[in-house]
């Protein structure tokens, strides 16, 4: 069956965070000249796209999420030449390109933020920031109660009187998107990138953009990842229309992503047909592996995003949350990635997640997620899904980087044995399962109807069709095997569907 509609309509695109990915200079940073060169891995693996996190000049207070230019390469990531480059090989690879693109803050190193630092209290240069006048007697107070989403204060002291708006970290510094020239270098830096060829954008913390110009107090009792005064308000989705509009005047059906945090009724308005192509469902991330709410939430998500003639996004896993092997457990990891395949949408895997990569328990003095120093320590951010791949046995870094450099966050001992080298080859593995669940996926899922067709399943199961025929996918969120054999032939499974029955924490995929 072949897809309809955009390329990016049913796409898997996979996360390639540059800094774990392959560093080809040595220098501990993955880059894009390694990345480059791993990019027939990719193909080879089936996605149909890969999604590059941040490559611009930055100081690095937060990844590579304060852009200090947002239309340069960092020198440490290589050049634009390289990235010409890199996106001319993925097209030949018939690999789709996309962007990170950082447009809701700057870096504190970002030349209008130094020069308004420096301008002092009330100066226009102060105007594409959110800057307001300290509360206290010497305004020693930060204006308000509202809180960054990294820990603390959202506010951080100019020193003269005036503080600035920070929703991520304090070198974060948040645009004021309402400003004439704010608004100019987005526009700007869309068209940069898009006219370098790129296929697609990933707008970052998409629903931040606009804040409530009266600043208003956060409702009491309010807790994190609640609607704020600062998060998905009506005025963003202006801001979508006109980029919308940007990216249509492009050839190639070119793809912006939103990168959202919510429900149905948060993704669903990002979708409507002047705006955006995909939104990201994070909230699977969050559901507890049981029918109910895995039923209902598929059926809310496809209903918010069909109406608009869109399908979700899923997300398996990301640089932001742990490792799919933490948050599902490994058997739980294999399982999620049959259902999400064989659900109608697009899917985002994770560098390493295809090789089952756990979570690493790194020490105190290792971490650089400015979330671990912003919360006091209380959470220990997300540098333990990030550290650099394994892409041979060995000797350390494993294939990362060149022998004797030193990545930038610790690869534990033994990391060789999750190796690209190691699990090409064994039917068994994490890889293997991916390999052949992205090349099944094209022939069973693909362009099939979008909807969903829930058939009766045995206790702690989840069985489903789309439309009225096809392959069936089926699995068992419970602890205890099913069983009784499944239904139908098994095209692919998750964990062997031997004598009994189909395993705990196990999906297959049935004729
Ligand atoms: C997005 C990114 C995250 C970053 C934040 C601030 O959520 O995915 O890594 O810390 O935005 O830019």
């Amino acid at each position: 069956m072949t897809a309809t509609g955009p390329w990016w309509r049913e796409a898997i695109t996979y996360e390639v965070y540059l800094r774990s990915f392959a560093d080809a200079d040595g220098d501990g940073l993955g880059d894009l000249t390694g990345a480059r060169s791993r990019l027939p891995y990719l193909a080879g693996l089936g996605v149909d796209a890969v999604w590059l996190t941040p490559f611009y000049p930055s100081p690095d207070h937060d990844g590579g999420y304060d852009v200090s230019d947002h239309r340069a390469v960092d020198p440490r990531m290589g050049t634009l030449a390289e990235l010409d480059g890199l996106i001319a090989d993925a097209h030949r690879l018939g690999l789709r390109v996309v962007v990170d693109l950082v447009l809701n803050h700057v870096s504190s190193a970002h030349p209008w933020f130094i020069a308004a630092r420096a301008a002092g209290p009330g100066s226009p240069k102060r105007d594409r920031f959110h800057v307001r006048p300290g509360r206290g007697v010497a305004g020693e107070l930060p204006p308000n109660g509202w809180r960054s989403i990294f820990g603390g204060s959202a506010w951080a002291p100019f020193g003269d009187g005036e503080w600035y708006l920070h929703l991520f970290d304090i070198e974060q510094p948040d645009l004021r998107h309402e400003h004439p020239e704010v608004a100019a270098d987005a526009a700007a830096t869309l068209r940069f990138w898009l006219e370098r060829g790129v296929d697609g954008v990933r707008f970052d913390a998409a629903g931040s953009l606009v804040k409530d110009p009266a600043y208003p107090e956060l409702p009491p009792g309010w807790r994190a990842g609640d609607p704020s005064p600062y998060s998905d308000r009506d005025e963003v989705h202006e801001i979508y229309r006109r980029w919308a509009r940007q990216l249509a005047a492009y050839p190639g059906d070119r793809l912006g992503v939103a990168e959202t945090w919510g429900g149905p009724e948060v993704i669903g308005p990002y979708l409507r047909p002047d705006e955006l192509g995909q939104a990201f469902a994070m909230d699977p991330l969050y559901w507890p592996l049981r029918p109910e709410p895995w039923r209902a939430g598929v059926d809310a998500l496809l209903a918010a995003t069909t109406r608009h003639g869109r399908l979700p996004a899923w997300v398996h896993g990301s640089h932001d949350v742990s490792r799919a092997a933490q948050r599902w457990g490994r058997d739980g990891a294999r399982a999620m990635l049959l259902v999400m395949l064989a659900l109608p949408g697009a899917v985002y895997l994770y560098a390493g997640d295809e090789l089952g990569l756990p979570e690493v328990a790194l020490a105190d003095d290792e971490i650089r997620d400015p979330v671990f120093r912003r919360s006091g320590g209380e959470e220990r951010g997300r540098d333990g899904a990030r550290v650099p791949l394994p892409w041979t046995d060995g000797p350390a870094p494993y294939g990362f980087g060149p022998v004797g450099s030193t990545p930038w966050l610790p690869q534990p001992a033994g990391w060789g044995g999750f190796s690209v080298a190691r699990q090409a080859d064994d039917p068994t593995s994490a890889l293997a399962l991916t390999r052949a669940a992205l090349r099944l996926r094209e022939r069973c899922w693909r362009g099939r109807p979008a909807e969903v067709a829930w058939l009766d399943a045995p206790p702690g199961c989840l069985a489903f069709r789309r439309g009225a025929d096809g392959p069936t996918c089926l699995v068992n969120l419970g602890n205890a095997a099913i069983d009784r054999r499944p239904p139908g032939s098994v095209l692919l499974a998750s964990a062997p569907v031997g004598g009994p029955g189909l395993p705990a924490r196990s999906a297959a995929w049935l004729a």
